[in-house]
């Protein structure tokens, strides 16, 4: 017997795993997140069996960079992020059947016998090799902690496993000028022997395999044949390092898999895990197995190589799976013209925009703007625009005069009645629309849809203002009762049309008009179907709110606002980047000027001084030990012995600099520098924090980027002129005007403990 879940399509879609080592932020959401929910919820309704899975990505060096920097465990910090992921994406309402971990056992059993069917098909040998080991931390280096210019491009600063410079993967050895990432010493090659996988012999099958993706994205596929016509070579999959997935053999205790063959496995292992759960074990097959399955996978285009040749390989290594059929990698999002990025922390945090704008408004905007073809640019001004003039001045407008509209003079949903021609054309451009969106879905062309079905809504606009319903009410109130039934239906197009894309307001509207159940259970056909004629409407509410700029670019306290602004606040110790700068705070106000300022590079911070002693070999300076909320105390030492006495400065809350370049001062390490203000008397008073601020806050001035250096030097600094006002706040030069140009927490405004004449300089 053929059951109805055999003969449905069945698709596979893999989104990329995010690191867990900080927050997600929207250029993650608009790169890989978004697009594939859109994708899982249309073919969901189209009644295709859809496996979408997931996860946290939590070995490899991105993790152990960020424990190592905190002193905490790298189990430590993927159990925080994975949990703070797992729910993000779930407020955002990313739909995964299953978001799990590589931490879990079945992922390392499943890369584990991945790797030994490899090995028994002939496509694992061992090697000795060189790899770089760094004597001052006696250690081997993995790929990431070594720095060097790129061998391909020239560009400085180039990974050790791939350059930012040309997107391409790299061997460390191959770097010009090898840097210790850890301690900025010179490592030295040793022996070491590790896995290989023969990634040269699928030159050939790879491009076979490509030879029919004319469809997919150029980019895409111009990147990976070109990245194959240059050379494969056979790819070292093991690492000398101990967090990760164990490697089953003899004498490779201290090794682990290397993360990529590690995450991209992740597909599999999740898709057996769903099926565990799902009480059928076995059913996994029936998307990977099965060669009419579609395998789609969705991610930004640093990860292409990863997708499209490394993981193809290793599946044809393997034999019997599927591979991918499609793989719609989306360019990037920047922030007013920066790349969004966890580790160098630009971008918005998506909890906080959640709580500031909702789950729809995110959606509306990412959607609109999406980086499908291009890089396109998040800014605040275009969202609110967008916000305000097409979700809720033309969408939400359409719906909410229709329903109140109709619940105001009939209460019901009416009955048909005679159709005119301006109906006949009303109702075609309903079904033109709903085909071509589906289309458009389909072929991830995700932005022309929900053009299209914002465009449907200003026709519905144009059929409300031409037929003028408030008139024929007082005339004709048969062809009124006509004309908002072709509304209504109308209303229902779009709520089945805009439900991948914005689910939550999609499901209000369809319950709004009597249908009933969640409408991800409805079928896509339904956009067209009937109405429940005679259903008694209830009170409209609106379903979108306006956005006012001045609110979020004036108010830096408010969270979402402030652009990530909580991204320290919460991690307790735990920081949220793998970079040094853990604490980027990103102010809504993105103007150019504003980001070029020299202010933009320094990250000031409150701290608090735990301890104070006097320098022994200097007698104007103290050095303290202060809380800067990081878990560990920092050691600081400043010039203030002629101005405080140790106990007017214990337990003080101060301003530090924090990504100060770490300095010894007389043999004393000073990690960042106590910021101060001296009048032309000579006076000096230190910068204090607001009440209630606490150790760790950020300092910043409302308005203005800030987006730090890892490490600050002196002069970089002494560029920001900074002054002290009549009321004793401090007020940036250049960085803004009036108010906006002043230090603050989140808390309100920063003050020198004591009077300084008007002027006073801060440093
Ligand atoms: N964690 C990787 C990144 O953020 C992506 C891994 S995708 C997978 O760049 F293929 F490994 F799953
Ligand atoms: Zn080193």
């Amino acid at each position: 017997m053929v059951m109805a879940s055999d003969i449905k399509e069945k698709i596979f879609i893999g989104v990329a795993w995010p690191y867990a080592n900080g927050p997600l932020h929207l250029g993650h959401v608009a790169g890989c997140y978004l697009p594939p929910d859109i994708f899982a919820r249309y073919h969901r309704m189209k009644g295709s069996d859809v496996l979408m899975v997931s996860g946290s990505d939590e070995h490899g060096t991105p993790i152990t960079v960020t424990a190592d920097k905190l002193g905490v465990t790298p189990q430590d910090v993927v159990d925080r992020f994975h949990g703070e992921h797992a729910r993000s994406l779930e407020r955002l309402g990313v739909s995964f059947d299953l978001f799990t971990r590589t931490t879990t056992e079945n992922h390392s059993k499943t890369v584990q016998a991945l790797y030994l069917r490899l090995k028994k098909n002939g496509y694992i040998y061992p090697k000795t090799v060189e790899a770089f080991y760094c004597p001052a931390c006696f250690r081997f280096l993995p790929d990431r902690y070594i720095e060097g210019t790129c061998p391909h491009c020239g560009a400085e600063g180039a990974r050790g496993d791939q350059c930012d410079g040309c997107g391409k993967t790299l061997d460390a050895a191959e770097l010009k000028d090898p840097g210790c990432k850890l301690c900025g010493g010179t490592p030295e090659l040793r022996e070491t022997e590790h896995m290989f996988f023969r990634l040269s012999e699928f030159e050939k099958p790879l491009l076979d395999w490509l030879s029919d993706k004319n469809y997919w994205r150029p980019n895409v596929l111009n990147f990976t044949r070109n990245f194959i016509k240059d050379g494969l070579k056979d790819r070292g999959i093991t690492r000398d390092l101990i967090w990760g997935v164990k490697v089953p053999e003899e004498g490779y205790g201290e090794k682990r898999f290397y993360v990529w063959f590690d995450a991209v496995t992740g597909y599999l292992s999740a898709s057996k895990e769903w099926a565990q759960n799902a009480g059928a074990p076995g059913k996994w097959e029936e998307w990977w197995k099965n060669p009419d399955a579609r395998h789609y996978y969705f991610l930004a285009k640093d990860n292409i190589p990863f997708h499209t040749i490394i993981w193809p390989a290793m599946l044809m290594a393997h034999g019997g799976l599927n591979l991918a059929y499609d793989v719609p990698a989306n360019e990037y999002l920047t922030m007013s013209g920066r790349q969004f990025s966890k580790s160098r922390g630009i971008g918005i945090v998506v909890d906080d925009s959640l709580d500031k704008f909702g789950a729809d408004a995110i959606r509306y905007y990412l959607s609109s703007n999406m980086p499908d073809q291009k890089d396109t640019d998040w800014t605040w001004e275009d969202f609110v625009l967008k916000n305000n003039s097409e979700l809720v001045g033309a969408f939400g407008n359409f719906i909410h005069r229709v329903l109140t509209f109709t619940q105001k003079n009939f209460g019901a949903i009416p009955a048909a009645g005679k159709v005119e021609k301006i109906d006949e054309r009303f109702i075609s451009e309903m079904a033109r629309v709903h085909a071509a969106v589906g289309e458009l879905i389909e072929k991830c062309d995700f932005k022309k849809g929900m053009r299209e079905i914002m465009a449907l809504a200003q026709t519905g606009n144009k059929y409300f203002d031409e037929t003028a319903p408030w008139k024929l009410i007082k005339e004709d109130r048969n062809r009124c009762a006509a004309v908002m039934r072709n509304c209504i239906k109308l209303v229902k197009a779009l709520s089945v049309l805009s439900s991948p894309y914005l689910p939550f307001s999609a499901q209000r509207m369809w319950e709004a008009i009597g249908e009933e159940g969640g409408i991800e259970k409805a079928c896509w056909c339904e956009a067209t179907a009937n109405l429940r004629c005679g259903f008694e409407l209830p009170r409209p509410e609106p379903l979108f709110g306006k956005l006012d700029l001045e609110e979020i670019i004036g108010k830096p306290d408010e969270k979402a606002a402030a652009g990530g602004g909580q991204a320290d606040k919460p991690q307790e110790g735990i920081g949220n980047k793998t970079g040094a700068n853990a604490d980027v705070k990103e102010s809504p106000k993105v103007e150019n000027e504003a980001q070029c300022h020299p202010f933009s590079k320094a990250d000031m911070k409150v701290a608090k001084i735990l301890g104070i002693d006097g320098h022994p070999d200097a007698d104007k300076l103290y050095v303290m030990s202060i809380d800067v909320g990081e878990g560990e105390p920092r050691s600081l030492v400043a010039g203030m012995q002629p101005f405080y006495r140790k106990e007017e400065l214990l337990g003080q809350k101060i301003v530090l600099v924090a990504n100060m370049k770490p300095v010894k001062l007389r043999g004393v390490p000073s990690q960042g520098m106590m910021l101060a203000a001296e009048d032309s008397h000579g006076t000096v008073a230190f910068l204090a924090p607001p009440e209630g601020s606490e150790p760790g806050d950020s300092v910043y001035v409302a308005g203005a980027l800030k987006t730090p250096e890892q490490s600050l030097k002196y002069d970089e600094f002494a560029a920001v002129k900074m002054n002290a006002d009549a009321n004793g706040n401090v007020t940036v030069a250049g960085a803004g005007k009036g108010d906006a140009a002043m230090l603050r927490t989140e808390k309100g405004l920063i003050s020198t403990q004591r009077k300084v004449d008007a002027g006073a300089k801060v440093l």
